[in-house]
């Protein structure tokens, strides 16, 4: 039998990871040599491929998931996030999984409509006074603060409320104050589990049932044990789920914000579909009725700026990718920041086009070209949450608002674990 060839790649070698050296030196290697590229690391054992080929994501995420684990990419973020759905594994991830999707099935996520809600309309009166004052807001600091409130709230409830009043503020908001995600800022988040703790015992104490995700993962049971999670269990997916939730939402819809104020055409479409979606019946604070367009919108600024921009899988076994051997060990990298800029895929990926998500563009494409939220049984399991935030939110303040922006085009991206704007971004509001 003759064994394919390793994938071509430079004579350097390099160590990959989530940050801004790696970026520029992949899309460098992906101008180079294509959409499958193999790297020989500095320091670890394994070498890395990077897969760029839509098929071979099919392969890997779906067909032959099985022989894929997350690999290193996820090393650095388990001491954040502990074992929960992110960087668990195997047996334990599959029974969490089972555990954990009612908490996000679509009627759960529309009984967070109110809590989006209230906490855009909040948003919304604060600028307000920005607006008539002619200030201008620091959009990037504030959007952190609306998902962190969002993700917080749909999890605890009222419980947060309480917490803030006992310690003076909210000792969850270092997540908006502090952009580092090293050891020492793992450390002192790790160490908010306390209050975490403190929030689970006192509703066991109380008996108390809430609508919220802390009591729904409390009361959830395993349908072969009856079991419900163990402790450690539930805090490392409460905790997975405040970092997950939080930072992604934030940073999509700060690149939202930027993009729809370097395209008017695009601006002016999504005033003229909120427009219609304000006439639809049914419409209101309630309403799940969104207009197509405004989920167009999120879903190009997904593409161009994918928060997620960069995620990892290992080799169990040896495999064949791109037509290239891939021994047992190799780190494959998956880079939907350069997926979603694709020629193959994406006509003039540059610019800036909600229609590309008109259901008949997406029946044409090929399904793996887009991967703002992965695919497969690790597909994100807050998409849905994370969708529900963002039209609400994009709805809501642009029926309000025009934002300006007037810094410097385009604004420097950070590529850290999550693709951020390396500076905040300061927006003028004009009301309409
Ligand atoms: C725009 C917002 C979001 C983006 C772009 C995003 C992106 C992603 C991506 C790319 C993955 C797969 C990572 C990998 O396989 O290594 C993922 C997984 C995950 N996401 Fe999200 N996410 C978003 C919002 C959320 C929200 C709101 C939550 C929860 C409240 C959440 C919770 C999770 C969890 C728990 C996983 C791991 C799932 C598993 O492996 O079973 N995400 N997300």
């Amino acid at each position: 039998m003759v064994q394919e060839a390793l994938a071509p790649g430079p004579p350097q070698r390099h160590d990959l990871d989530a940050n801004d050296e790696s970026a520029s030196l992949l899309l460098d290697l992906s101008q180079r040599y294509g959409d499958t590229f193999r790297l020989a690391s500095q320091s670890r054992s394994n070498d890395s491929l990077v897969i760029l080929n839509a098929d071979d994501l099919h392969r890997v995420l779906q067909t032959h998931r099985s022989n894929y684990i997350k690999g290193i990419g996820i090393e650095r973020v388990r001491v954040l996030l502990g074992n929960g759905l992110m960087a668990s594994e195997g047996e334990l991830w599959s029974r969490q999984r089972r555990l954990v999707q009612p908490a996000f099935h679509t009627q759960v996520i529309r009984s967070f409509t109110a809590l989006m809600h209230r906490a855009n309309a909040g948003l919304i009166e604060r600028w307000s006074g920005h607006a008539a004052r002619g200030e201008s807001v620091n959009l990037t600091r504030d959007l952190s603060e609306l998902a962190l409130n969002i993700v917080l709230r749909a999890m605890f409830g009222t419980d947060l409320d309480r917490l803030i009043d006992a310690k003076g503020g909210n000792p969850f908001e270092l997540l908006t104050s502090e952009s580092r995600r090293d050891l020492p800022f793992a450390a002192k988040f790790r160490a908010l589990t306390h209050h975490v703790l403190a929030m689970i015992a006192a509703r066991r104490k109380e008996q108390r049932i809430e609508m919220d995700l802390l009591s729904t993962l409390m009361e959830v049971r395993d349908r072969d044990s009856g079991e419900a999670m163990p402790d450690r269990a539930l805090l490392d997916e409460l905790m997975t789920l405040i970092v997950a939730g939080h930072e992604t939402t934030a940073s999509a819809l700060n690149w939202t914000w930027y993009l729809l104020s370097q395209n008017p055409e695009a601006e002016a479409r999504l005033h003229s579909a909120i427009a219609a979606q304000a006439q639809a019946p049914m419409a209101g604070e309630e309403s799940s009725a969104t207009h197509p367009y405004v989920e167009q919108v999120l879903q190009e600024a997904l593409r161009l700026y994918p928060p997620g921009w960069l995620f990892t899988r290992r080799a169990l076994g040896d495999d064949v990718l791109g037509g290239f051997h891939v021994p047992a060990g190799t780190d494959v990298f998956i880079c939907p920041y350069l997926l979603h800029r694709q020629t193959a895929h994406w006509h003039q990926p540059e610019a800036f086009d909600p229609l590309r998500f008109e259901p008949a563009a997406v029946d044409a494409r090929h399904r793996f070209a887009y991967l703002p939220f992965s695919a497969g049984p690790r597909y994100c399991i807050g998409a849905t949450f994370a969708m529900a935030e963002m039209t609400m939110h994009l709805g809501m303040v642009a029926d309000r608002f025009r934002l300006q922006y007037d810094g410097p085009t385009p604004p420097a991206a950070e590529f850290q674990v999550n693709l951020r704007s390396r500076h905040d971004l300061h927006m003028r509001l004009v009301a309409r």
